[in-house]
């Protein structure tokens, strides 16, 4: 029997409510379709990071260098511990030591769930760059606490990191409806985003299946709600990319629904899968988290492991319970009972 090991990291808040849903659906449809997952529960966590002083131990990226995927629930618990401090202690140093420079972030409307606008057909694949841009971490404060305070962050785009995840929108838009829309702003940015053009357009060459549009990322936001569904594949910069998916979270009901994947496309190292939201404080411990978006995630993480038919049975159990309406009105349904009626729904 195949078997696949599975570092699992629940993290803050709701992450460990949503991890453990998905957890539960996952080990289910393994049962089911003859594949064994062996997961290890890694405390990593802004309340360890209250016992020992780090997010993660120093050997934190060795040790989950050998699992075939991470599935992580949610990091920050900012009453105690600064999110600049905990989200670079462990969230972001993964995507970047795994080189999951893609990451995945669909956004459509599940069945029996109503969205904001009237659009409800749209269909929207987000490919944001994961490992440079705004988060690559160069900068620096000087004179801190004085007049001449100073502080710099710099973007970095370099010439592989932009061409390779402009090929990954490019083939994810052939895959698909053929249509591929390059966030940019190089209005206003005319060094990093006027390269980004120019590497779109160059690529473009490779791809003549593919129809590709520019987009400024403010006119974008919009197209997101005014005409999701002239939308195929989206491919963002990180920080634009981290933008526009919470807007398609939104149009898609909510952030309960949104899952994300960040994939190493060359599988030298594990790929990560995580939903889109965070550890929400406000709702943590009131047993009424969505676990949808962590359990879309979990079922783009058996995608990813290439069982494709349980990912697929994953997908449609969570489609028969939300167009029952179980699980669309936000705070009706426990995270146990949809989690529940998920399980049941899959055969
Ligand atoms: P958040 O996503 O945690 O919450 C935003 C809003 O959405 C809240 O009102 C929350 O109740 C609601 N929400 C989120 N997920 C939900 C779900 N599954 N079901 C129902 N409602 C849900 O964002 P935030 O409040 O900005 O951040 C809280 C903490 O999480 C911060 O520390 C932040 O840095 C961190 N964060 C982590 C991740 C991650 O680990 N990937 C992502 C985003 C935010
Ligand atoms: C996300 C989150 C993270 C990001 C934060 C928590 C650092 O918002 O995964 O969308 O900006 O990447
Ligand atoms: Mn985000």
């Amino acid at each position: 029997m195949k078997s696949y090991s599975i570092a699992l990291i629940p993290g803050d808040g709701i992450g460990r409510d949503v991890t453990a849903a998905a957890w539960t659906v996952l080990e289910k449809a393994a049962g089911n379709f003859g594949f064994a997952l062996v997961g290890t529960e890694f405390p990593w966590s802004c309340s360890f990071f209250k016992d020992t002083g780090r997010m993660m131990p120093e050997d934190g990226i060795e040790t989950l260098r050998g699992f075939d995927a991470i599935l992580l629930g949610a990091v920050g618990w900012p009453a105690a511990v600064p999110d600049s401090v905990s989200l670079h202690g462990l969230l972001l140093p993964i995507r970047k030591a795994f080189v999951q420079y893609a990451n995945i972030r669909p956004h459509r409307l599940l069945p029996g769930v109503t969205g904001p606008l009237r659009a409800e057909r749209f269909d929207i694949l987000c490919i944001r760059e994961n490992t440079e841009g705004e988060y690559s971490g160069a900068g620096g404060r000087v004179h801190q606490g004085t007049l001449d305070e100073v502080a710099v962050e710099t973007s970095i785009f370099t010439r592989a990191g932009v061409e390779r995840i402009l090929r990954f929108g490019f083939e994810q838009a052939r895959s698909r409806r053929g249509k591929l829309a390059s966030v940019t702003k190089s209005n206003a940015q005319k060094y990093s985003m006027v390269f980004w053009d120019e590497m779109t357009r160059k690529l473009a060459a490779d791809y003549p299946d593919v129809t590709v549009t520019s987009y400024h990322v403010d006119a974008l936001a919009a197209r997101m709600i005014m005409a999701p569904e002239s939308l195929d594949v989206v491919v963002a910069s990180n920080l634009f990319g981290d933008i526009l998916t919470d807007i398609g979270a939104a149009i898609q009901g909510g952030l309960g629904y949104a899952a994300s994947a960040n994939i190493n496309p060359d599988r030298s190292a594990p790929s990560m899968f995580e939903p889109v939201h965070g550890s929400a404080p406000d709702i943590a411990h009131l047993g009424i988290a969505n676990p949808i978006a962590a359990i879309w995630s979990g079922a783009m993480m058996l995608d990813h492991l290439r069982e494709k038919v349980a990912a697929e049975r994953v997908m449609k159990a969570v489609e028969a319970t939300t167009a029952k309406g179980i699980g669309t009105i936000p705070g009706k349904d426990s995270t146990e009972a949809i989690t529940a009626a998920i399980v049941a729904a899959l055969t």
